[in-house]
């Protein structure tokens, strides 16, 4: 049967991991703790989500809403070990900036397709989309803790790793056992083997895209907007390029076509300190760009 694993970013950049990704996270404070408020706020939604689930399944399979208010009580456990944690290290708990990963997963999802008039495509399609979004935690997850492990052994760093340690093992049982489940339906008729490997397909996608647009805080459309900007900066004496790209790159993030998300956190970096957002951002970007031939840059 077909197994269905989160692909990485894909962008004009080439692909770039989750642990690329985190790597970057765990060296900056406080894009560190927006996204481990990201993930409380994604347990702690997880938690709202399955219960619509366990509503609308309305008592059958009642293995099933078995196995799922187990999975809300896992769920709800994660929300208040990253909350307290949070708390803990005097970082906000409210609602995270943008648009988030787990609203454009909703959004994007087929709500008639979803609905609960046949309950087995229903039942088929709500496993194959719990089972994606898990995988991709866990991906996270263990990113995450190999980027701390990585990373100065500060106090706070050793207390959010411990934290995601406890998590990670859990969140790979949830992956086991919607595998589980999902076997157990393709195992059925060769007809529900279709069904299941169709719902895994699209539910990758879905994903995928959702990922693409709401996760990742360091690459997207201002990339190009900056690559055109270093352009210009590179044809320049090497010491008017930090003033030019200073006076230039507010704008470029901050077009309004371009994520909230994004523009939050480089707002904030920006006015915390314009200094270290040149030396830190800028040196995420220019890793991508100078991987790029001259014909793949003409494309951005
Ligand atoms: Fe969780
Ligand atoms: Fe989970």
């Amino acid at each position: 049967m077909a197994v269905v694993y989160p692909r990485k970013f894909q962008s004009s950049l080439g692909a770039m991991s989750a642990r690329d990704i985190l790597g970057q996270v765990v060296r900056d404070r406080e894009i560190h703790h927006i996204t481990l408020n990201r993930y409380r706020f994604s347990e702690q939604r997880s938690c709202k989500d399955l219960t619509d689930l366990i509503e609308q399944l309305n008592g059958q399979p009642a293995a099933l809403v078995r196995d799922l208010s187990r999975h809300i009580s896992d769920e709800a456990r994660h929300a208040m070990w990253l909350t307290d944690l949070l708390t803990d290290l005097g970082a906000d708990v409210g609602t995270p900036p943008g648009s988030s990963y787990i609203e454009e997963f909703e959004r994007l999802l087929d709500q008639e397709q979803n609905s609960p008039d046949n309950v087995d495509d229903f039942v088929i399609n709500s496993l194959a989309a719990i089972n994606v979004t898990e995988k991709r935690g866990c991906e996270y997850f263990s990113a995450h803790i190999y980027a701390l492990q990585q990373a100065p052994q500060t106090e706070e760093n050793v207390k959010i790793r411990e934290t995601i340690e406890k998590i990670l093992p859990e969140e790979a049982g949830h992956v086991r056992w919607g595998n589980r489940m999902l076997a157990q339906w393709a195992d059925k008729s060769p007809e529900y083997r279709e069904k299941v490997n169709q719902a895994k397909q699209k539910y990758a996608a879905i994903e995928q895209a959702a990922f693409e647009c709401g996760m990742d805080i360091t690459l997207g459309a201002e990339l190009r907007r900056v690559g055109n900007l270093l352009d210009i900066a590179n044809t320049m004496p090497l010491w008017q390029r930090p003033q030019y790209l200073a006076e230039r790159l507010p704008h470029a993030f901050l077009a309004p076509d371009l994520q909230r998300t994004r523009i939050a956190i480089a707002q904030r970096a920006w006015s915390r300190d314009p200094q270290a957002f040149v030396e830190k951002f800028i040196p995420l970007f220019l890793g991508g760009l100078n991987r790029n031939t001259p014909a793949e840059k003409a494309k951005l």
